[in-house]
């Protein structure tokens, strides 16, 4: 695992952005897998702006997004689906035909959840996974005891879920308690994941997830099992981490990074 300290959310955001783009112009028929939230909202700001001006070509991409709540129609504004084609997908030359998210309103939902997973498959695997994390932390819906081996399924939200994701509903009685997410496992298997937290909210999420023992209880901390893992944060939610110099010391002399520095 590497961990990326940036000076604030817009230059951590604008990394990701960044990382995304370099594999979308290495390989253009890229397999990306997306996250929703917050935090995400800045990243696919900065992946439209390189699209206007850069000419980022997305006409060949496929996406696979992490996660979608249990019951709600596309139209509406709190599904994830509307979220992807409000951020991202209606502002980039990308087919829609290649854009995926779990139907969470397909009668067997159990069938659709293999049949996400059979669909990853199909196109080979996800090349590059964005991910986000939870304030219990969770990745995708991966909530609290979520096995490490998990694959797409049906997860109820845990109150900690509810409270957070509850404002765009108006309340938590008028959220959908459930969801569909991407297992841990099947995260796992993407060839590269790169994780983006911003913010002092995060912080103590942060600390444990990239310092502190794997386990169920924090499905983020499964990424450090990752061959290929990077953490990007700001400082605020960098303010919990202990070994702060050494991430600092890495990213500095890695070549890998040089034309992030
Ligand atoms: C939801 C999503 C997660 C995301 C998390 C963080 O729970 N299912 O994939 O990481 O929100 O959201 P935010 O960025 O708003 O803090």
């Amino acid at each position: 695992m590497e961990v990326i300290i940036q000076p604030n959310q817009e230059a951590a955001a604008s990394l990701v952005a960044h990382i995304v783009a370099r594999e979308l112009r290495a390989n253009p028929t890229l397999v990306l897998g997306l996250a929703t939230g917050k935090t995400m909202e800045c990243v696919y700001r900065h992946l439209v702006r390189l699209h206007q001006t850069e000419k980022l070509d997305f006409s060949l991409c496929r996406t696979f997004n992490l996660d979608e709540y249990v019951g709600l129609f596309p139209s509406d504004p709190n599904s994830y689906r509307y979220y992807m084609n409000h951020h991202l997908f209606r502002h980039v030359n990308i087919d829609p035909r290649n854009t995926y998210l779990p139907n969470g309103l397909a009668t067997d939902l159990d069938e659709e959840c293999r049949h996400y997973e059979a669909t990853i498959k199909r196109f080979g695997g996800i090349d590059l996974q964005v991910l986000g994390i939870g304030k219990a932390g969770h990745i995708g819906f991966n909530e609290p005891l979520s096995a490490l081996r998990s694959r797409t399924r049906v997860k109820a939200l845990t109150p900690t879920t509810l409270k957070q994701n509850a404002a765009p509903f108006g309340s938590e009685e008028n959220m959908p308690r459930r969801a569909i997410t991407m297992g841990v496992g099947t995260i796992l298997e993407c060839r590269r994941c790169v994780l983006l937290a911003t913010g002092d909210s995060k912080a103590t999420v942060i600390s444990k997830a990239v310092e502190g023992p794997i386990t169920s209880m924090i499905s983020a901390t499964a990424l450090q099992l990752h061959a290929r893992a990077t953490v990007i944060v700001d400082e605020e939610a960098a303010a919990s981490l202990a070994e702060k110099d050494y991430y600092r010391w890495i990213f500095a002399n890695e070549p890998e990074w040089e034309e992030y520095r």
